[in-house]
């Protein structure tokens, strides 16, 4: 689904984004536009362009809306380094917790593995062929001195090469046992400690100790060809993909094209001006300042600018107002958008058009059991039309009452297939309507239950 932003205009973002969110145009516009902004940013010449900063947002809406999905699915969209937070989890410098720069290494991070993999795929076929060269080193090892060798023994043995090289790629040789060296990393013990991952340090420990630990050559290792000519273009590629291009790669896709979703914004903003977790909150939010204003973050990888790193926070501000982030903030952020809650109408395409839609979902589950599921239109209806019910009544909680609704709907299906007397489940009005009734009529089942 990675699409390359020059194809990605405004109208295709939102066209993407239809295909699996209902409603919500205003933030779909506001998304796509500030996407393709950056885009545009970069086709700008000269000084100027250093001084279109990009359009952050606040995307405010109820719960369950699509404010989340929204976001992950223009993450998917874009082929570029994306990173979702949540504001609630930091606190204030100085603190026990992570500090909101976290945000900025975690995006590096992301970028980082990001560009090792677009790099090794492009070096893929340059390091095989040096591999290819390498197996047949081992393959035809020289008797004699290079010096010794006369112009027919050179003439012989480049002819047998060419035949080996031709075994070698047809796979003939796959499964025969060679021996080489093996390499300074392979033999570094560290590396395969079980379970812990070098990429949670803020350092890396194995290039620390491969400078402590002397390299004992001469270690040799046995292996089929087809193995060593892995090994040989592992090699190959981290001699060719350095740590140093990499970093330099990602530090630029980061600081051009990375996004930075914020979520749970509201979560930070102060309601009640007083006291106690207030001053923890306010704090947040003014670590937060530098860096959506743009300042440089220190990371493993170096400094990374983020004058333009697009932001996109979201929130319900049900209770906190995006007017009670402290004012520097709400500058940084001049889009809002919001997203309505939704209704019946909404519910009943929720259900049916997104190519991941609910009803889709449970088709393939049920289908996985041998199973075939169809929903009438009426039945399709009625579900929206308890989900709806069911959000006015109790709490709005969006889109996710459809989750619990069908999921009582089924559950006595879930649980008893397989079963050779069910192979074809047709869900019509009257089975929704005798599934749900009971359930919605008493509001303390429905409380436990939807
Ligand atoms: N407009 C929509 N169209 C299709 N599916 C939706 C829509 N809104 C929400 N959903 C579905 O509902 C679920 C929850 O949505 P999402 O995570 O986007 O909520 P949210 O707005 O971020 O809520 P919260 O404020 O609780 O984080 C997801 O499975 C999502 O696919
Ligand atoms: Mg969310």
């Amino acid at each position: 689904m990675k699409q390359k932003m020059d194809n990605l205009t405004p109208a295709r973002v939102v066209s993407e984004l239809d295909k699996y969110i209902i409603s919500q145009s205003a933030a779909k516009r506001a998304v796509a536009i500030a996407l393709r902004n950056r885009w545009r940013r970069m086709q700008v010449e000269g000084d100027l362009k250093q001084e279109i900063i990009p359009n952050n947002i606040i995307m405010i809406g109820p719960t369950g809306v699509g404010k989340t999905e929204i976001a992950r699915r223009i993450a998917r969209l874009i082929d570029a380094p994306f990173v979702k937070v949540e504001a609630s989890k930091f606190t204030e410098v100085g603190y026990v917790g992570r500090d909101v720069e976290s945000m900025v290494r975690e995006l590096m991070g992301y970028a980082v593995n990001q560009a090792r993999a677009r790099l090794v795929e492009q070096e893929q076929e340059a390091a095989h062929k040096i591999a290819i060269e390498k197996v047949l080193d081992y393959l035809l090892p020289l008797r004699k001195n290079r010096e010794e060798l006369s112009a027919e023994d050179e003439e012989r043995m480049a002819r047998s090469r060419e035949k080996m090289r031709k075994k070698l790629l047809s796979g003939d040789l796959d499964d025969k046992e060679i021996e080489f060296e093996q390499s300074e990393s392979e033999n570094m013990p560290f590396e395969a400690l079980p379970g812990m991952s070098m990429e949670i340090l803020d350092f890396n420990i194995s290039e620390m100790l491969s400078n402590i630990m002397p390299f004992r050559p001469g270690k040799r290792q046995k292996s089929t060809v087809a193995n060593a000519l892995k090994i040989f273009t592992e090699r190959e590629i981290d001699k060719l993909v350095t740590r140093e291009k990499v970093a330099e790669v990602a530090k630029k896709s980061v600081e051009e094209n990375g996004i930075i979703f914020i979520d749970e914004m509201d979560k930070i903003a102060n309601a009640e001006k007083h006291g106690g977790i207030d001053v923890s909150r306010s704090g947040v939010q003014r670590d937060l300042l530098p860096i959506v204003e743009g300042s440089n973050v220190p990371t493993k990888y170096g400094m990374i600018d983020t004058s333009h790193i697009l932001f996109i926070s979201a929130g319900a501000f049900s209770m906190a107002k995006p007017s009670d982030l402290i004012p520097e903030l709400q500058g940084r952020f001049p889009i809002r958008v919001e997203l309505n809650s939704l209704t019946e109408e909404d519910f009943v395409r929720i259900l049916s058009e997104p190519e991941n839609a609910l009803t889709k979902q449970y088709k393939e589950l049920f289908k996985a059991e041998g199973v075939s599921l169809v929903f009438t239109k009426g039945a399709i209806a009625e579900i929206a039309r308890y989900a709806a019910s069911a959000n006015e009544k109790m709490e709005d909680i969006g889109a996710r009452r459809l989750h619990t609704i069908m999921n009582t709907l089924l559950e006595d299906y879930l649980f008893e297939m397989p079963d050779p007397k069910i192979n074809k489940v047709r869900i019509c009005k009257r089975f929704v309507n005798e599934r749900l009734e009971r359930v919605i009529e008493s509001e303390d089942l429905s409380r436990f239950i939807l």
